[in-house]
């Protein structure tokens, strides 16, 4: 679906996840979802918060799982994923944060693998994602899996590509800054989730979006990998559209 802007795009992601959300708690079910950091969901995010605050949206049977998170990290550093999932969602609603999961950028590196594992399995109990958001990166990555990552990968330990480091200099005051590598949900999970949402505003996603969807499937572009997701929507601005 492609739109004039982002704002409306966001709008209507954000109005399908209130949707899922209403129909899991009258069925007392939980909702569960995937979120993603970066630009992309920020419109969605705000839309939820208008939704909490003016309709009463709750989120009171929501759990989450984000799809990343630099490594090393520390929570409260100004490019942590969790400060920004927290100062741009979860501090404005109401879910519980026992609800709310995160990959942990301050763990030993020998302790990264048995978190990884035990991330996943966290993901089956609660019953699998319902949904899961995803923003794109310029190489063609969803969530934190580069060029090279294979279809069954799981939830690992990565090592960023030149591009998303040089992507992120700013963020980082410097691309000497920016940490090499991140935890990421795997591509295996992000293809188990019941649906996928893939976003991309602005010119400059245009030629890896005509690539994400109309390219040959391939590991060095990650995103085409959603072409087999028996369920995923593209939302798309205008602007990062023109190259289909
Ligand atoms: C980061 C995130 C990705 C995100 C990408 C695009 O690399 N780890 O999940 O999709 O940035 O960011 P933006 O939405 O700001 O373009």
């Amino acid at each position: 679906q492609i739109f004039a802007n982002a704002a409306q795009a966001s709008r209507l992601i954000a109005e399908e996840i209130a949707a899922l959300i209403r129909d899991k708690a009258d069925k007392k079910q939980k909702a569960v979802l995937g979120l993603a950091t970066g630009s992309s969901p920020l419109g969605v995010y705000k839309e939820l918060i208008r939704m909490h605050k003016e309709e009463g949206l709750s989120f009171q049977n929501v759990i989450t799982f984000n799809l990343d998170e630099y490594y090393p990290m520390q929570p409260t550093s100004l490019q942590s994923y969790v400060r920004f999932m927290k100062e741009n969602l979860f501090d404005e609603i109401d879910i519980p944060p026992d609800n709310v999961h995160i990959p942990d950028g301050t763990l030993p590196r020998d302790k990264v693998a048995e978190f990884c594992a035990e991330y996943e399995r966290l993901i089956t109990d609660a019953g699998g994602l319902d949904l899961q958001i995803l923003g794109i990166g310029r190489t063609g990555h969803i969530g934190f899996n580069e060029p090279g990552s294979p279809l069954d990968s799981s939830t690992r330990l990565v090592t960023l590509d030149y591009v998303t480091r040089t992507d992120a200099a700013s963020d980082f005051f410097g691309q000497e800054n920016v940490p090499r590598k991140a935890i990421t949900m795997g591509i295996g999970a992000i293809m188990k989730s019941k649906r996928c949402i893939l976003m991309a505003w602005g010119e400059n996603k245009a030629r890896i979006v005509q690539k994400a969807i109309e390219g040959e499937l391939s590991e060095q572009v990650p995103a085409t990998y959603l072409q087999q997701h028996p369920n995923t929507l593209y939302v798309l601005e205008e602007s990062a559209s023109t190259e289909l």
